[in-house]
């Protein structure tokens, strides 16, 4: 039998107690044994993985390309590093001011209020965050594949309701099957978009009317994570429903076009009375450093560094769609800097021999088939992965 975890539980499970304060002071170790005790989206031992493939990769005789975990290998701007350096001697000060310039930015950027934006460590802080409080409420629904499928591991005890919603057979997200599953029990329906693993996307009109009809119901949880690489990401994201005033949730994050993956700047954009319930399992801000909010304050000026990130990724992008093609290998069609393909051997056993030839990957298994995710990089990138897929399949 499951329970819904409340804020007692969750302050009981030792995270708050431990670090007197959130999030961002708690040890990795703490929060790690904090969020799997109550066996909730257990993105730290996601990370702890990650950094035992890097060990791995670190041994092998060369390493050639890391594109495992969709980082920005052009990033971050040459304007947002001169941003962190002229910031680096007020680091003694708390980030308030430039944290506030930050949101004012971001309000503008989508035509906001300042009060609808609440800043994050990364989005991955806010996600959890959204998770928490959704749990506090009733069942989270999501897609059967999506970034957040695989981490609420435990059928047992405290574990966060969910419900998986299967993709498509085009392996795009089934509003419509979702739209009629959704009941008073509900309580927050996550919608990845570009979805991850996948890359796949969701044509914007479809889901602005899932929107429309499911937010009454329940907060649909939209994670943009991958936005900025749709076609057109300005009227693909779901900020208007924002404008609108319903009850829709958006994350988005600097890792991803910007760079920013070790400089932890994501944001969410909601309405006010939501993102104050968030705030409960969060620390609606304060966790974001001086020098990374003035560097994300840069970069969103640096219109010449965004659109030459978007050229290479294309770019590279393509090349490593042709090289799977040459091969023989089909692949899903990728909005986002990440494409993935089915293989033909275990994925496990594709990681360790590509491991060894200097190049890291990640594999999935789902719809009883084993995939190969492979992030975007440099054209050298891409052509070591061609070398090493080549030499790892042969
Ligand atoms: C779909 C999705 N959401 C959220 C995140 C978390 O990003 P970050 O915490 O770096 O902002 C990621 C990271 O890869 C992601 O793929």
């Amino acid at each position: 039998m499951s329970f819904i975890v409340n804020r007692r539980d969750w302050l009981k499970s030792g995270l708050l107690a431990s670090s007197g304060l959130a999030l961002g002071s708690a040890t990795t170790a703490q929060a790690s044994t904090a969020y799997s005790s109550l066996g909730i989206f257990d993105v730290y031992a996601e990370r702890e993985r990650e950094i035992v493939q890097e060990a791995l990769l670190a041994a092998a005789p060369q390493v050639r390309a890391r594109l495992s975990s969709n980082e920005n290998p052009w990033g971050p701007a040459p304007t947002a590093i001169k941003a962190i350096a002229d910031n680096a001697p007020k680091a003694f000060l708390y980030a308030g001011p430039v944290t506030a310039e930050l949101k004012k930015t971001i309000a503008g950027m989508h035509g906001v209020t300042p009060d609808q934006v609440m800043l994050g460590a990364g989005s991955s802080e806010l996600l959890m965050a959204s998770l928490l409080l959704a749990a506090t409420k009733g069942k989270v629904m999501m897609a059967e594949t999506c970034y957040i499928s695989g981490r609420d591991a435990r059928e047992d005890g405290a574990t966060m309701k969910t419900e998986k919603v299967p993709l498509t057979k085009d392996y795009q997200y089934d509003l419509e099957a979702m739209a009629t599953r959704v009941n008073s029990e509900t309580s927050m329906i996550y919608v990845c978009n570009p979805n991850n693993p996948t890359g796949v996307m969701l044509p914007s009109a479809k889901l602005k009317s899932f929107c429309d009809s499911v937010s009454p119901k329940a907060t649909v949880l939209v994670d943009e994570a991958y936005i900025d690489y749709a076609p057109n990401p300005a009227t693909d994201s779901m900020v208007e429903c924002i404008r609108k005033g319903q009850n829709v949730l958006i994350l988005r994050t600097l890792s991803k076009l910007h760079g920013f993956a070790g400089l932890r700047i994501g944001y969410a954009l909601g309405q006010p009375a939501l993102l104050k319930d968030l705030r409960k399992f969060c620390s609606g801000g304060f966790t974001v450093s001086t020098t990374s909010a003035a560097a994300a304050v840069a970069s969103f000026k640096d219109k010449a560094f965004q659109d030459m990130v978007l050229k290479n990724t294309i770019e590279s992008k393509k090349f490593l769609c042709d090289s799977l093609t040459s091969m023989g290998y089909s692949y899903l069609p990728s909005s986002a800097n990440f494409v993935l393909f089915p293989i033909k051997m275990k994925g496990p056993m594709l990681l360790q021999k590509m491991m060894a030839e200097g190049v890291s990957v990640k594999s999935w298994f789902f719809d009883q088939q084993h995939w190969c995710r492979v992030s975007i990089g440099t054209m050298d990138e891409m052509k070591a992965f061609k070398d090493a897929f080549a030499k790892s399949v042969s």
